[in-house]
């Protein structure tokens, strides 16, 4: 029979800097009142200079391995799903990878904007259930305020910086993620985009002129296409899980607008108290708020052993998923295994790694080595 893919380690990690609804108003026209009126958001986590989508991924990665107690070089992939990658390449896992020196490990990037979180989990337990991997780490990070118009109040209000993580690990009891839908629209693509720095319109002094490196969004396009989904992607996940809808103790969905939220909720009839909902304190982080809010609703106390959860989600592309997961647990003590030592350990690692190549340079200079 093949492995389940249960959940077994979580971990999350924002930026220091808050900016709250207050700080915006100065900085374009805007209020208080109307953002958290019409999205329910109060203040927002934003990348510092120190910080990016790397390092708030491998902060993340890093408590969810501790929670799991497993050692990076057990870890076997790192998908990292991101729509703010550090740089068109290498992925943001492959940094990762370095950074917690998880040294047999494959790792590669997933761009599934909102929705990637779920795509990453359903490919990363696709990958256990198949019997190839054991142990996989599925990162969702992102700083869209690295592409977004701080001149925009249509868009500038919305976002917050922030990571989450979770270690899928391989048991044959029933658990973890047990059943998952994807869905695209790509006809809907200019609904939310960043237009340039792509292959189609690259960085050019123009594009750049024109804005066109900044995330653009028809807000009231995507209000109506969410709605819709999160209800479809919930019910058809749960469907494919042979549950119903009161089998369902808990719905942690992506944090975009907390009307968007109400609205999904009253399609499914589900009350407020069996939802997460954390989008007054982070805004919307992208790929990273379903991680973050199930990060704060384990630490609640909000999910016990046997539940049965859906995790819910939409974005650009436009694209949406659903996953059904049964909570399994209790795990293994936590441990201490990141010390400053270790982190020390792993810098030098990477440096010796850099320093050997640029050794080989030297010695092979312009000709290849014989194998
Ligand atoms: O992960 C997916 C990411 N994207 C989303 O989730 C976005 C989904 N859409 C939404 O959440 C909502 O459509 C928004 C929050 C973006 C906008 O709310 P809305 O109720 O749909 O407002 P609206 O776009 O219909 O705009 C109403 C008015 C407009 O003024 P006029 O044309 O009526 O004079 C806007 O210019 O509000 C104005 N407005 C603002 N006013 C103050 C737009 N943004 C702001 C702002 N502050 N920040």
């Amino acid at each position: 029979m093949s492995p389940y893919a249960h959940i077994t380690g979580w971990g999350m990690c924002v930026p220091q800097r808050v900016v709250t609804n207050e700080d915006l108003s100065k900085q374009v026209d805007t209020s208080d009142e109307w953002i958290r009126e019409r999205t329910g958001i109060r203040e927002r986590h934003i990348a510092g200079a120190e910080e990016s989508t790397a390092t708030l991924a491998t902060e993340a990665a890093l408590n969810a391995l501790r929670v799991a107690n497993l050692s990076p070089d057990e870890v076997d992939l790192i998908v990292v799903s991101t729509s703010s990658p550090e740089h068109i390449f290498p992925a943001t896992a492959c940094l990762v990878q370095d950074r917690i020196g998880a040294t047999k490990a494959g790792a590669f990037d997933l761009l599934a904007a909102c929705s990637g979180f779920i795509y990453a989990l359903n490919m990363a337990s696709q990958a256990i259930r198949s019997g190839s991997v054991k142990n996989v780490l599925v990162i969702g990070s992102d700083t869209l305020s690295r592409l977004t118009d701080w001149e925009d109040r249509n868009t500038c209000v919305l976002f917050g910086d922030g990571a989450g993580a979770f270690v899928l690990q391989a048991g044959e009891e029933l658990g973890g993620v047990v059943s998952a839908v994807m869905r695209s629209d790509g006809s809907g693509g200019d609904s939310l985009s960043v237009p340039a720095g792509g292959s189609r319109l690259p960085a050019s002094a123009e594009t750049v002129l024109n804005r066109q490196h900044y995330i653009h969004m028809n807000g009231r396009e995507v209000y109506r296409f969410a709605t819709r989904v999160m209800v479809q992607a919930t019910k058809e996940a749960v469907g494919k899980a042979d549950l119903t809808l009161d089998d369902i103790q808990l719905v942690i969905p992506h944090q975009a607008n907390q009307r968007i939220l109400e609205a999904a909720l009253r399609g499914l009839d589900i009350p407020p108290e069996r939802c997460i909902s954390n989008v007054e304190r982070y805004g919307n982080t992208s790929t990273a708020s379903i991680p973050i809010a199930a990060c704060e609703a384990i630490q609640q106390g909000r999910l016990q052993s046997g539940d049965w959860i859906v995790f819910v989600g939409f974005g650009a592309g436009l694209t949406w998923g659903a996953a059904v997961v049964k909570w399994t647990g209790p795990f293994l003590p936590h441990r201490e295994i990141y010390p400053a030592s270790y982190r020390a350990w792993i810098k030098l690692r990477s440096s010796l790694l850099r320093w050997l190549r640029r050794v080989e340079g030297w010695i092979w200079g312009r000709k290849f080595p014989e194998i």
